[in-house]
């Protein structure tokens, strides 16, 4: 099988389209093919050009970590939960997420999800439940993995700008429905930095690993 990965030696230089020949087990995830082009001596591309090893993240290799959050034949999916077998198309096209700065080849630099966390103070702190203390929501909305796919797919969020996603959403709630006394500034925090701006096209959910109802989250948080 053909995999063509857009590639990037480092911020501010071009990308480049590279391919390679997959000869491996169907039964590979994603993640499972970029260790297996990896895995050699000597990486060649399709033609048999010396090459150099892939740069990509992950750590679980499970689903549970999310750093191997990638677009995946135009799909933003995670690789270790994707997988070769499952792939219609004849060739596997694999990039970086594109919303956030390539720091090298697949790899890519998420750290504004957790910073905008910090500057708006959004987390729980002391636990002091709320009136709508909803335990099943909240676990639900604790799952996210800050792998970015659902900013990748908003088409309001741009990074560095006012609105900062579903991710920040789903953490406002929960620190808002977790902690009473700061539930009122999150409120204000949350209408400034998604409510203003959230346009509902809803395509978060769409490719949230978690299948976090966001939208929930959005209509508890208007509600208060
Ligand atoms: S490696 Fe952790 S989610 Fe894929």
């Amino acid at each position: 099988m053909r995999v063509k990965i857009l590639r990037r030696q480092s911020p501010g230089t071009a990308p480049y389209w590279e391919s390679f020949e997959y000869d491996g087990p169907k039964n590979n995830s994603i993640a499972g093919l970029l260790d297996y082009l990896n895995y050699h001596d000597d990486i060649v591309d399709i033609e048999g050009k010396r090459t150099t090893r892939i740069g990509w993240e992950c750590s679980c290799l499970q689903g549970i970590c999310g750093a191997c959050a990638l677009v995946i034949n135009g799909k933003p999916s995670l690789a270790c939960e994707t997988f070769v077998r499952d792939i219609k198309e004849k060739e596997i096209e694999i990039r970086p997420l594109q919303k956030f700065m390539t720091i090298h080849d697949l790899v890519v630099d998420r750290s504004s999800i957790h910073e905008n966390l910090k500057q708006t103070n959004v987390f729980i702190g002391e636990y002091q439940p709320s009136a709508d203390d909803d335990h099943a929501h909240q676990y639900a909305a604790s799952k996210c993995l800050k792998c970015g796919l659902c900013l990748e797919v908003c088409p309001n969020y741009v990074i560095g700008k006012t609105f900062f996603g579903a991710a920040f959403a789903n953490d406002c709630y929960l620190a808002a429905s977790r902690n009473k006394s700061k539930a009122e500034m999150i409120g204000t925090i949350y209408a400034d930095h998604f409510g203003k701006y959230c346009s509902k096209s809803l395509s978060c959910m769409d490719v949230c690993p978690m299948k976090i109802p966001t939208l929930a989250s959005m209509a508890k948080l208007n509600r208060r």
